[in-house]
């Protein structure tokens, strides 16, 4: 998966639950070793998958789409939430299976076990899943290459440590032409970690603290990115608009800067950013939505619960009225905002009355699109240990009316940009033979009937009816 998914289903941001778009080129060697990655989780992971094949492209490796037709197997993997770890182990059941089957063949099967679910459980993974022979954690990819030579030398290695050392500085770009195959949209993480720990979150214990890349390495990943026929650039970070360094004039920069210096990158034309925390939404970065015409109107901005006391329990340190000053103030410097975001029900101690307030924020708001779940209790966070827990029957009548109201809004939204003037990226050809499939600056998918223009061209379209996920537009000459 190359770009981000809206869905109306509580399919969320965090289930990508793809194949990672990580075309290498064709190798010279004529039996080259083939390594299939599968990515679970967030756009996080659709990023560190890409990185990771392309430091075993630079070891002569090639991506396939198939496990039995690969040598190593990377599993990509997601703690978020229960039901992720547990998809995990489901899988490496099924890849046993297949080692054994490949080794009577006599061919051998390297197994690898990277992200969030590696970084948690570490040795467990092997304990649990012995045909495992590599555990990876986030932090220390660029390592993995000498960990698959110590495989290779019969060891089962175990990477967790967090590294001294940059990983960014150690992992290899892509080579121009996987840049061109995965497309005219990219992701490029500029932060990593969080430190808000939310009290139902493992990410601040996974992904570690944050931590920012600096100015130069963002620019200079921008610039091959464009080199190579990228358009559009969503920055990535799990606290992303935490992001800060040391910027080109010797001042501290914020989020905010960090978009004016990119918007300056020559032929990059689209600009977005995924995910932000509203305490980190600061006035620089609400005026770039009001300045900067390359960053696209759609914002993914969790607010999670819309009662004071839930938000209270979760550690968010904001109340409902905050968040409700703030998508004003955003829709101020940018009135055709689409607004997303998350929404946790059933958090420990919820009365109905809590979950009313949340069904209030929402009308009040009205998202274009929005990521909803039943609370998932996770080992070692302060949530786990809260009184109150609410019963699964409950969890899933409020997710149940969560989402109808949302997939309301949704339906509302897309409705709303019928008949509206737009432009839209032209990313890949479309089912049928004349259309091509863009996308519009409110994230949704655009089939245009009209085969003419090249990937990465930016048409003006009138929006003319919706699809499910999708908008049809013809082309204004
Ligand atoms: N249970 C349910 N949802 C969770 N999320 C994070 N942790 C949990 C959990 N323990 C959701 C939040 C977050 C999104 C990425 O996943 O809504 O914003
Ligand atoms: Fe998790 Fe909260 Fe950090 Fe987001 S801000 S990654 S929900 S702890």
């Amino acid at each position: 998966m190359s770009t981000l998914e809206t869905t109306l289903t509580p399919s969320s941001s965090l289930e990508a639950d793809a194949k990672t778009a990580a075309n290498t080129p064709a190798s010279t060697d004529a039996n080259p070793r083939k390594v299939f990655v599968k990515t679970y989780g967030c756009q996080m992971n659709v990023y560190d998958s890409q990185r990771m094949a392309d430091s075993l492209a630079a070891e002569g490796y090639v991506t396939t789409e198939t496990p039995e037709d690969a040598d190593l197997v990377l599993l990509n993997t997601c703690h978020i939430r229960e039901r992720a770890s547990e998809k995990l182990y489901s899988a490496l059941g099924r890849l046993r299976k297949l080692k054994d089957k490949n080794a009577a063949k006599g061919k051998e099967l390297t197994i690898g076990v990277a992200g969030c679910v590696a970084q948690a459980e570490g040795q467990e993974i092997l304990r649990r899943a012995p045909s495992v022979d590599l555990v990876i954690g986030p932090q220390t990819y660029h390592r993995l290459p000498q960990a698959l030579a110590k495989v290779r030398d019969g060891e089962k290695v175990v990477e967790t440590e967090y590294a001294l050392e940059d990983k960014f500085e150690h992992l290899p770009a892509p080579q121009r032409e996987v840049v061109r195959k995965r497309g005219v949209s990219a992701f490029l993480t500029v932060q990593e970690g969080c430190d808000k720990f939310c009290t139902f979150c493992v990410v601040p214990y996974t992904r570690g603290s944050e931590v920012s890349r600096s100015v130069a390495q963002i620019v200079a990943e921008a610039e091959k990115l464009v080199a190579g026929g990228v358009r559009e650039i969503t920055l990535l970070g799990q606290n992303v608009n935490a992001w800060h360094g040391l910027g080109d004039d010797g001042r501290e920069w914020g989020f905010g800067e960090l978009l004016y210096r990119l918007a300056e990158v020559p032929e990059l034309t689209r600009l977005r950013y995924t995910t932000s925390h509203p305490r980190d939404m600061d006035d620089a970065l609400i005026n770039a939505h009001r300045d900067l015409d390359i960053l696209m109107p759609y914002l993914h901005l969790p607010v999670q619960a819309g009662s004071d006391r839930i938000l209270k329990a979760m550690n968010r340190k904001h109340k409902s009225d905050d968040y409700r000053r703030l998508i004003e103030r955003i829709r101020e410097a940018r009135p055709d905002m689409a607004l997303s975001g998350d929404f946790i029900v059933g958090f420990p101690g919820e009365t109905d009355q809590d979950f009313e307030d949340t069904m209030q924020l929402v009308r009040d708001v009205k998202y274009a699109q929005a990521y909803s779940f039943k609370y998932s209790s996770r080992p070692g966070t302060p949530g786990a240990d809260l009184p109150d827990h609410v019963d699964e029957a409950v969890k899933d009548e409020r997710l149940q009316r969560l989402q109808a109201l949302l997939n309301e809004q949704q339906y509302a939204f897309q409705d709303s940009l019928v008949g509206k003037k737009t432009s839209v990226l032209i990313e890949k050809p479309g089912r049928e033979e004349h259309q091509m499939v863009g996308r519009s600056p409110w994230l949704l998918p655009v089939i245009i009937d009209n085969n003419h223009d090249q990937i990465g061209d930016i048409i003006d379209v009138e929006i003319i009816s919706t699809g499910t996920n999708s908008l049809v537009a013809k082309k204004l000459s």
